[in-house]
């Protein structure tokens, strides 16, 4: 089994067609708070996986959940990081973007941690990945976090397209998301917190 990655919760292997993420042990937590921590992740992972590929969604199959800690493997995406191709190829993907995570709301899932490293592009398809930090809630506060975050991802790591690829990804968000109105106008009151509490 080869390693191909080590994010800030896990390892990942691959092994043929097959993904291996391993939650690795943080030895600054409580030994038993750390393993319910890394279990209750992976079980939510697979979970909402399992719950998006019924429906149809671009996310990887997960194939089984394995050990005390909760081992996830899961189907390979072949493919690349949507973080490497963003910045020159944005244009082909932005719309993309928007359109899956209104439906990801539409379905009542927060994914938690949308960045452009959480997504792959396969055959020209962009696949949503990592849902370990995912729930589910229909809040309107939830889902313009969410936003949010994906603001700031993309803002810091494609600060060169940032402003029209992001006003891309709204546009189609708003063309797609059931509550758009609701939920772009919380997140400008989202965007006003951060903003207010940097100037202090
Ligand atoms: N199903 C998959 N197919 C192909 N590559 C994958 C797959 N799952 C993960 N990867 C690769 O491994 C990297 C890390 O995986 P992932 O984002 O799930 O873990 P992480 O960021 O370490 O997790 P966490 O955010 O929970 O700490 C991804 O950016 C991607 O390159
Ligand atoms: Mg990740």
């Amino acid at each position: 089994m080869k390693q191909i990655a080590q994010g800030a919760e896990a390892k990942v292997y691959e092994n043929g067609d097959v993904i291996v993420k391993e939650r690795f042990v943080k030895t600054y937590r409580h030994s038993v708070i750390d393993s319910n921590l890394r279990k209750s992740r992976t079980k939510r992972e697979a979970k909402v996986l399992d719950r998006l590929k019924e429906k149809g969604f671009p996310v990887p199959k997960t194939l089984r959940v394995e050990g005390k800690d909760g081992i996830l493997h899961m189907e390979k995406i072949s493919g690349e990081k949507l973080r490497d191709v963003f910045d020159v190829e944005y244009s082909k993907y932005a719309s993309e973007v928007g359109k899956l995570v209104a439906r990801l709301h539409n379905e009542g899932i927060i994914h938690g941690d949308l960045t452009t490293s959480n997504m792959m592009v396969s055959e020209g398809e962009v696949f949503l990945i990592d849902f370990g930090l995912s729930f589910f809630s229909d809040k309107v506060e939830d889902k313009a976090v969410d936003l949010h975050l994906l603001r700031q991802a993309i803002e810091s790591k494609h600060h060169t397209v940032y402003e029209t690829a992001f006003a891309e990804v709204l546009k189609s968000y708003e063309e797609n998301c059931e509550n758009s109105k609701e939920v772009l106008k919380r997140f400008e009151i989202v965007e006003s917190r951060g903003r207010n509490k940097a100037k202090y």
